[in-house]
């Protein structure tokens, strides 16, 4: 689904993405992990176009997509949530999810149609309001819910647009451990059978849900294989002592 070869990426001199190559299959759950400032959102901005390689190759869905803009890259089905909540406050939770659905649709929002006789679409965004369990709070303004609920809804935003691959940043950050517990178990119930790559700093969400993982270390990869070759690596350790 995602194949990534000799990414480099600069800021001025600094070199900040030197030559990632990494894989991801169909369905696989992939988890970046790395110290802060080793250049995991760097590298979701390259995958979504935010940010264009200066050097590098990505193919998405065997796809060259590099130097592509974000909204044709979006169109392919590649999708992001970010690392800062990306709803839109003044909407209802419904609202925010409908015009995902709609836009997937292909639908143009026109002041003359009655949106809400759009019975499909109406369904569509309550099937994913149900799924992130947030059905009885359609009606509220999304910037009135809660922290926790706020990313679930973000999470649903992501699901609407039905992307062949998802990317996650941090999606548990700022959580309490009750809102973490609840959100890691519908990422997890959401994601199952799905591409995704997920960056996470708690190391229990990653080993609870990645497929495999890969390590990100001034960057470029340090490590890439299954949980249990990653949990105990002399060097992952080396990497996160030397950090802290
Ligand atoms: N637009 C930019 N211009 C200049 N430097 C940048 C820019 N974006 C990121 N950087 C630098 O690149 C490095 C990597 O940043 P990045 O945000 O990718 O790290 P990260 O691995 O996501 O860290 P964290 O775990 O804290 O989220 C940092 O040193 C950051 O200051
Ligand atoms: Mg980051």
């Amino acid at each position: 689904m995602l194949e990534v070869s000799d990414l480099h990426k600069s800021f001025g001199k600094t070199q900040i993405i030197n030559g990632i190559n990494l894989g991801v299959p169909e369905k696989e759950r992939h988890a970046v992990i790395g110290p802060n400032g080793a250049g995991k959102t760097t590298f979701f901005h390259l995958l979504t176009g935010n940010y264009k390689p200066d050097r590098g190759k990505i193919l998405f869905n065997h796809k060259n997509i590099t130097g592509l803009p974000p909204h044709k890259i979006n169109r392919l089905g590649l999708s992001r949530s970010f690392q800062i909540t990306n709803v839109f406050p003044g909407l209802s939770v419904l609202e925010n999810i409908r015009q995902v659905v709609l836009s997937r649709h292909r639908v143009r929002f026109n002041f003359y149609s009655n949106v809400n006789r759009m019975t499909r679409i109406n369904r569509e965004s309550m099937e994913i309001l149900e799924d992130i369990g947030l059905q009885d709070e359609r009606d509220e303004l999304a910037g009135e819910l809660s922290y926790g609920q706020q990313r679930a809804l973000e999470i649903g935003l992501t699901l609407a647009s039905e992307p062949k691959m998802i990317l996650l940043d941090e999606p548990t950050a700022g959580m309490s451990m009750d809102e973490t517990r609840d959100a890691v178990r519908l990422i997890d119930r959401l994601t199952r059978d799905k591409t995704l790559i997920i960056i996470e700093h708690d190391m229990e969400v990653v080993f609870s849900l990645a497929d495999k993982i890969t390590v990100i270390y001034y960057g470029e990869v340090l490590v890439s294989g299954l949980p249990e070759e990653i949990r105990g690596h002399k060097k992952v350790k080396e990497a996160y002592l030397g950090d802290h």
